[in-house]
């Protein structure tokens, strides 16, 4: 089947993604080496750079989240059980068949199937706002009294719910890279779609759905 070039990911989205995951990795780095895990900058330097690049992924949160409300792509994210089986079946026996394709069939409005958003929206409902409440309840330590908390938390329950979430985060993450670079057909098929934007899909009329400043549904060349 002729397959259509569509912009899938747009230049926002294609930044927020590589812009945050530069920082997790550096937070990551730095939280791991504050946690005592490992001696790399020194406490005092991996704390700081822990706060001053927390402070710039709450930012790109705040922009991120206003972006997908004000465009809608949010409903990307909603969970369904409709063809989860299929795709379950496929990453666990199907993958392995080189004459076996995806069940699912992506399109410019449903980019991401049953099994990702199931993980996308624990990432976002769940995991990020743990580590972002904890890490700020970390930050302003000093007011807690003012904030009225002084015996309702301490310290090391905050510290250790801060710390459960970042695992968390590592095991997304360490999924999220293995699914992106070893599942797809060829192996730098998604890599590239976050990187230009485009994928080439089966054609759909939901393909050129999107802002008129995006070209949609190009034919592929
Ligand atoms: C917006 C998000 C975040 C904020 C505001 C934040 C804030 C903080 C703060 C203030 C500390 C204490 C540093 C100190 O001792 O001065 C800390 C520790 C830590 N952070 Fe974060 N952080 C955030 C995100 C993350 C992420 C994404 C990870 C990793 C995935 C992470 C992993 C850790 C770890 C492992 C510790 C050490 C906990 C301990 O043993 O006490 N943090 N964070």
């Amino acid at each position: 089947m002729t397959k259509e070039r569509v912009m899938v990911f747009s230049r926002f989205e294609r930044f927020w993604h590589w812009f945050q995951a530069v920082l997790i990795v550096a937070l990551m780095i730095t939280g791991f080496e504050v946690n005592g895990a490992y001696e790399w900058l020194g406490y005092e330097a991996a704390a700081q750079w822990h706060r001053w690049t927390a402070w710039v992924l709450i930012w790109l949160w705040v922009f991120a989240i206003f972006w997908h409300l004000i465009t809608g792509e949010w409903k990307q994210y909603v969970p369904t059980p409709r063809g989860m089986i299929d795709v379950i079946r496929y990453y666990t026996v199907g993958i392995f068949d080189p004459g076996v394709s995806h069940p699912y069939k992506k399109t410019r409005l449903a980019k991401h199937n049953p099994v990702q958003r199931v993980a996308y929206s624990t990432f976002n409902i769940l995991i990020t706002p743990i580590i972002w409440i904890t890490g700020l309840l970390y930050m302003f330590y000093n007011d807690w009294g003012a904030l009225g908390l002084d015996g309702l938390i301490t310290l090391s329950g905050v510290a250790l719910v801060h710390t459960a979430a970042a695992f968390a985060m590592l095991v997304f993450f360490i999924g999220h890279v293995y699914m992106a670079g070893f599942t797809a057909k060829p192996f730098y098929g998604y890599l590239k779609a976050m990187l230009t934007g485009y994928e080439e899909l089966e054609p759909h009329p939901d393909n050129s759905a999107g802002r008129p400043d995006r070209p949609n549904a190009r034919p592929a060349p």
